[in-house]
């Protein structure tokens, strides 16, 4: 294959791999370059799952429908939607009406076509429903089983070629492509493998960028867009975010300041000022955990969206008082036995990992926590409402609460986690202009877009968006690639 006639996806991650099967699908090369050692981006460390509805996964007395899901989308995304007019409205309700129209069917894509086990399926924060799919017992997390999947059936293609520890810096211009005999195209610049000196190398071709968030970018875009949030330790690595790459060839961004803080990253107690944290599943609470401050009170609705389940620890709970140099709050993350039975995957590998511990009620001496759980047990029972307003309990089972009722227990604090900002793109994934015109030969998918998700991303819409759009990027790059 001659690297010249391949469509150039950017990053391995979801929406790249999503993006690469489809043009694969139509018997179009491509070259996937990524600056990591190992492909599969944040995608592969996914532990929630990814949403769909309906599908014939969910539950069937609940009755989900993509409205419903629509709606709690809306919801979510907030201020940067109900303010938007005209052309802005309008383009942001159709990525969102995409996303959840193509919701069902990116479900029954990865599990029919892919082979990936998405049976499992939990109510994350924000849902009105249970809607977020992963693997049943024993399977591998969702973003690793999905990633996998796709990956697996990549490598057997011919067409398919995978470079890694290959970094982007640059985007080349359609003139510049002009310049150099190839007829416009657009191209990338790529910095040579360690040991190759200042060696550069430009690939020309369609570009699909899926280059993920910069929720790790801690002294670049975070610190110019968020200064706020410094301090806060992440769940991304630390790297620097690429929208500047595509912004120098013209490209939009939009709600660059929109920046999500996941209430419950695991403080190690071996490294407390790890910046980089494991993340305690969001799905934990979907089951049933709930959270506690310092004297083992619950303070919020562990089912509200991130954005007000974070608010409210930063309210309610105490700082940590160690010093790190973080920002750190003292919350813990509980479950009885029932919940811990329906998340017994993710509990494995966190008690593995020394993050989360078996006990007793007892044995945690926390003053209020007895009266919590008893005061939980009955709102769960039916017996009072919740004084939070939380009205889904997964499957929490405990209902008479004694010093030796058995629960798991993990120290948690907010992360940040996901960039709702990036580049803007239209329900074909093109990537536009300031003017909102579409920039030819160019495509985007998954965290690098913005707009999409407003303030808030619902738990689950990330790896859904990754499918949705990096499917539709496929698509189209490859009907210009067959064009031109
Ligand atoms: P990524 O998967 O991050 O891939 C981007 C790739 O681009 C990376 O491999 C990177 O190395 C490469 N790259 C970047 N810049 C360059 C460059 N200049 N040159 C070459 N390569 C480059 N979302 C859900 O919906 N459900 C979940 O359960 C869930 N769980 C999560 C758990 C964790 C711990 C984390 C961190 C995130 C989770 N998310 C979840 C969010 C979701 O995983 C990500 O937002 C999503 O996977 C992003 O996919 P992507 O393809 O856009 O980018
Ligand atoms: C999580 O597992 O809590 C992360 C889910 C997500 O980011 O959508």
């Amino acid at each position: 294959m001659s690297p010249e006639q391949a469509v150039i996806v950017i990053g391995s991650g979801l929406a790249g791999l999503c993006a690469t099967t489809q043009l694969i699908a139509h018997r179009i090369p491509v070259v996937m370059l990524d600056r990591a050692a190992k492909p599969g981006g944040n995608s592969i460390k996914a532990s929630s799952g990814i949403n769909g509805a309906p599908t014939r996964f969910q539950p069937p007395l609940q009755n989900d429908a993509a409205d419903l899901f629509l709606a709690d989308t809306r919801r979510s995304a907030g201020r940067p939607l109900a303010a938007s007019v005209d052309a802005e409205r309008a383009r942001r309700e159709t990525l969102i009406t995409t996303l959840v129209t193509s919701s069902a069917e990116a479900v029954d894509w990865l599990a029919d076509e892919q082979g990936v086990d998405l049976s499992t399926v939990a109510q994350l924060g924000g849902h009105s429903r249970a809607r977020t799919h992963r693997g049943g017992a024993g399977q591998k997390p969702p973003g690793f089983a999905i990633v996998s999947a796709l990956l697996e059936s990549l490598d057997r293609e011919p067409l398919f070629q995978l470079r890694t520890n290959t970094r982007v810096t640059r985007v080349v211009t359609a003139k510049e492509g002009q310049e150099e005999g190839k007829g416009g195209m657009l191209g990338v610049e790529v910095a040579g493998q360690e040991g190759e000196g200042n060696r550069t190398e430009t690939l020309y071709g369609p570009l699909v960028f899926a280059t993920g968030g910069f929720a790790g970018d801690t002294h670049g875009l975070l610190e110019k867009y968020r200064p706020d949030l410094a301090g806060i330790p992440s769940t991304n690595d630390a790297r620097e975010g690429t929208q500047p790459l595509l912004e120098a060839v013209g490209a939009a961004v939009v709600d660059m300041e929109q920046v999500q803080v996941h209430p419950t990253g695991f403080v190690d107690a071996k490294d407390l000022a790890a910046r980089v944290k494991f993340l305690a599943a969001e799905a934990l609470r979907g089951e049933g955990g709930i959270l506690l401050d310092g004297r083992g009170r619950r303070f919020v609705d562990e089912l509200a969206t991130r954005e007000q389940v974070t608010a409210a620890v930063m309210a309610s709970a105490s700082p940590l008082e160690e010093e790190t140099g973080l920002r750190q709050w003292d919350v813990s993350l509980l479950m009885d036995e029932g919940a811990a039975a329906a998340s017994k995957t993710h509990l494995d590998f966190y008690r593995w990992k020394g993050l989360m511990r078996k006990t007793t009620v007892g044995e945690l001496a926390l003053p209020a926590l007895r009266d919590t759980l008893q005061g939980y047990a009955d709102v769960v029972s039916g017996k009072t409402p919740d004084v939070f307003g939380r009205t889904a309990f997964g499957n929490w089972t405990l209902k008479e609460v004694s010093s030796d009722s058995v629960v798991y227990v993990g120290k948690v604090t907010p992360v940040v986690h996901f960039t709702m900002g990036g580049v803007v793109i239209n329900e074909q994934s093109q990537v536009l202009d300031k003017d909102g015109a579409p920039i030819q030969g160019l495509w985007a998918a998954g965290e690098i877009t913005g707009g999409l998700h407003g303030q808030n991303r619902l738990g689950g819409s990330s790896l859904l968006e990754c499918v949705v759009f990096g499917r539709i990027a496929g698509e189209n790059a490859a009907a210009f690639h067959q064009e031109h």
